[in-house]
């Protein structure tokens, strides 16, 4: 089965665990786009979605989903969202897609977090895709530079790469830029997720860790569930 195939599989499996009622945090990505049709699918009554990004309320308004925003609800029911890396205990590495800020604040403020991926996405230990880090814009030469020294701290020796796209360097929907930090093998996540947290300048980091209470992985033969 395909790699698209899978997450295919994984987000209509997922959109099965929504319930009429329910406030649904949208993840952002290829594999969350696939849950969002799922869902939309559905047609469930008094479904409350705040998305997790433009892109993904462009889509979700596109297909009949009633939007709400993370201003206007107390508490999510369930976020479904992907994820680039679903290592051990479900520690993440997301925000290949730039989307990572607002996932965060969706998926702290959820009842229920689920991750959903193709097979190619679960490794032994995080760190082969580029940790992706949110900078403010006003100087972050510098505070790349400070995130070296994290890094370096950590024994990763590759500084991280400022991100750009065709169109130049790539913007977050909050205005920010985006680091890419080749780890090879990140030995301690929740150290680093603390050290690159506690640099001015820093917005978040792609490192979402005890925060999923369930991936939901697209396999050849159809969906493998996995627990912390
Ligand atoms: C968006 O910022 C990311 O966190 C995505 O959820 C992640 O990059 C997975 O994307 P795909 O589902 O497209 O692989």
């Amino acid at each position: 089965m395909s790699a698209d195939l899978q997450k295919k599989t994984a987000g209509e499996a997922a959109a099965e665990r929504i319930q009429p009622g329910m406030t649904v945090g949208l993840g952002t990505g290829s594999t969350a786009a696939w849950f969002v049709k799922a869902l939309a699918a559905r047609n469930l009554a008094d479904l409350r979605c705040v998305p997790t990004s433009e892109a993904t309320a462009d889509l979700a308004r596109s297909l009949g989903l009633p939007l709400t925003t993370l201003e206007d609800v107390a508490r999510i029911d369930i976020t479904v969202d992907g994820a680039d890396e679903v290592g051990p205990g479900l520690a993440l590495i997301k925000g290949g897609g730039a989307a990572l800020l607002r996932e965060k604040l969706v998926w702290e403020r959820s009842d229920r977090c689920v991750v959903i991926a193709d097979a190619a996405k679960v490794v032994k230990a995080l760190g082969r895709f580029a940790l992706p880090i949110e900078v403010v814009a006003f100087g972050h030469k510098t505070t790349a530079n400070r995130i070296a020294d994290v890094l370096a701290d950590h024994e990763i020796g590759m500084p991280a790469r400022l991100r750009t796209a065709d169109r130049g360097i790539v913007r977050t929907d909050g205005g920010n830029v985006i680091y890419d930090a080749a780890c090879g093998v990140i030995a301690d996540p929740a150290r680093l997720a603390a050290d690159l947290k506690s640099l001015t300048g820093v917005v978040e980091h792609g490192l979402f860790l005890d925060l999923a209470e369930e991936a939901i992985i697209g396999t050849d033969t159809g969906v493998e569930t996995l627990h912390p």
